[in-house]
């Protein structure tokens, strides 16, 4: 069921370990990656077969985007090797150009994309530019074919739009899209980091059907993930990893959920679930703390909305259905154009949102890298960002500040070097439990939370859930947007289901059945517009 690789392949193996002729497309074998401080891989051996979907598995900073990066050429390994499509390559002769060369494509989990440049423009940085003879780019054909790319996998967004104005669910789309326009069929390697996790369900089935389609023309997948049903769904084996080892290898035919998570978090390990909903029964009388009439601002039309102290509600919708917009709206990010909110009844006008944070209220968005993370402050810094103005008294109190971050950082399971790394040095999830912790410290009234658990383990997921639970348990709330339809049902206490910008359900605890969240997202209902 599960061979644990340490058993199978030592990691003293003779100086030069040998690559056995089999058919595999892609060899890795030995690579090794030390960070100052930190050991991020250990000697790690993985091979996937021409034909194969094979996820690769592993606790937040457990090294699978640092074996991404080497296999991509984009970071070089301190020792190992890899054969790629018949070459070998010694770890110093992995390069961006020659890896490309010989068939790899690679999603990267911050999709690498250029926010400044037009759909098109980034499509064509990945393919080269279609030039004319005399070297102009020829911007009818880079248009034309970009719109064929989007057609196919079914992405709205238009050539000119620019990357920065898209939502990130459909960025994620574009750099998917890109990484795979010029793949023909034959034994390419396909390497997705994480690719669905900002995707909605609609979306995140296209790109895994996409995927089935390219590894049964041959192609070899590495598919990153901790969507673990999507890793049961997609793959046929699983490699797990721990700390920058390989701990197990599993055939997916033979394995379930469970037995996966024991791989990755460890058996027996405790599983907090600390998220039962024990909402407290408001006090007779009592007033709701977040009040919406009528709302309109950006896409939204006519939004009314309560939520009691003590609960968290859910939102629910397809990309675009206005879930974004509504917690920017509460929050003074987006312009209202007519309609009232309260917070614990007083009048929220917020314009900005210095002023919500003021109130108590605290939004984290979807797009880390551009709104959450200071990539080039340290993660004790990035923690206490959000409460800077506690620490001075007379003097500027830092060793208070370390010691309360260190807390932080054990609690929320940060792993890093230290402290005083950068916050860019992180891992994806690391960076998100950072950024949750910077703004739970503060003990904020009325939570807005945006995908919150995106890229985050299974482990941390709990951790993040009750933290959530424990805000409102002491009388805030929260209104949480989550793709994913299954830990919503398993976090909220009941949700709302958002259409073009209306909302066209109210659903109870007792009907919160992903496949009923599903059901209610693509029915088509007359109240719209
Ligand atoms: N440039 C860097 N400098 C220092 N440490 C780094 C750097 N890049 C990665 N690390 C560290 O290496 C470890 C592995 O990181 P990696 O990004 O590979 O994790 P991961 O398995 O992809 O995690 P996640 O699921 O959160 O994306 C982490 O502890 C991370 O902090
Ligand atoms: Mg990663």
């Amino acid at each position: 069921m599960c061979e644990v690789a340490g058993e199978q392949v030592s990691t003293q193996a003779p100086a030069d370990p040998a690559i056995p002729d089999a058919d595999s497309v892609l060899y890795v074998r030995g690579i090794s990656k030390v960070f100052p401080g930190l050991r991020a891989l250990d000697a790690v051996d993985l091979d996937i077969r021409s034909g194969e979907v094979h996820g690769l598995c592993g606790g937040n900073g457990s090294g699978k985007s640092t074996l991404v990066k080497i296999l991509s050429g984009v970071l070089r390994a301190d020792s190992g090797k890899v054969r790629i499509a018949g070459r070998e390559l010694e770890a110093h002769q992995i390069g961006p150009k020659l890896v490309r060369d010989l068939g790899v494509r690679v999603v990267h989990q911050d999709l690498a994309l250029f926010p400044d440049l037009s759909v098109a423009e980034n499509m064509m940085l990945g393919a080269g530019l279609p030039v004319s003879p005399v070297r102009s780019v020829q911007w009818r054909e880079l248009r034309r074919r970009t719109r064929l790319n989007l057609d196919r996998f079914e992405i709205t967004a238009t050539p000119d739009a620019l990357v920065r104005d898209l939502p990130i669910g459909v960025r994620s789309q574009v750099a998917i899209a890109r990484a795979l326009q010029d793949v023909s069929s034959g034994e390419g390697v396909l390497i997705l980091d994480e690719p669905t996790a900002a995707l909605p369900a609609h979306e995140v089935g296209l790109l895994l059907d996409a995927i089935r389609r390219l590894a049964a023309a041959g192609h070899a997948i590495l598919f990153v993930s901790h969507r673990l049903d999507e890793v049961l769904a997609v793959t046929q084996r699983v490699t797990v990893f721990r700390d920058g080892r390989v701990f197990a290898e599993h055939r997916t035919a033979q394995l379930t959920e469970s037995e996966l998570i024991d791989s990755i978090i460890g058996q027996g390990q405790e599983r907090r679930a600390d998220t039962a909903r024990s909402v407290p029964l408001p006090a007779a009388g009592a007033q709701p703390l977040l009040t919406i009439r009528n709302l309109s601002a950006g896409p939204l039309r006519e939004v009314s909305l309560e939520v009691m102290p003590g609960e968290i509600v859910g939102v629910a919708g397809l990309l675009g259905s206005g879930r974004t917009e509504l917690l920017r709206a509460v929050y003074g990010d987006l312009k209202r154009t007519a309609g009232m909110i309260t917070v614990a009844g007083k009048a929220a006008n917020y314009s900005r949102v210095d002023q919500a944070i003021a109130a108590g209220v605290v939004m984290i968005p979807e797009d880390r890298a551009g709104s959450g993370a200071f990539g080039d402050l340290t993660v004790d810094e990035n923690l206490s960002l959000s409460v800077l103005r506690e620490y001075w008294g007379l003097v500027f109190r830092r060793t208070q500040l370390r010691s309360d971050a260190e807390e932080l950082r054990q609690r929320f399971r940060v792993r890093a070097a230290s402290g005083s790394v950068t916050m860019k040095s992180l891992s994806g999830g690391n960076q998100q439990k950072t950024i949750l912790a910077r703004w739970l410290r503060r003990k904020p009234v009325l939570l807005l939370l945006d995908e919150p658990t995106q890229g985050v383990d299974v482990g941390a997921r709990s951790d993040i859930h009750a933290a959530i639970r424990q805000v409102t348990k002491t009388g805030g709330a929260a209104l949480l947007v989550l793709s994913d339809f299954e830990e919503l049902a398993q976090v909220v206490d009941r949700a709302v289901v958002l259409r073009r910008g209306k909302i066209t359900a109210h659903v109870p605890r007792e009907r919160l059945a992903a496949r009923h969240l599903n059901q209610l997202i693509y029915e088509e209902t007359d109240n719209h517009a």
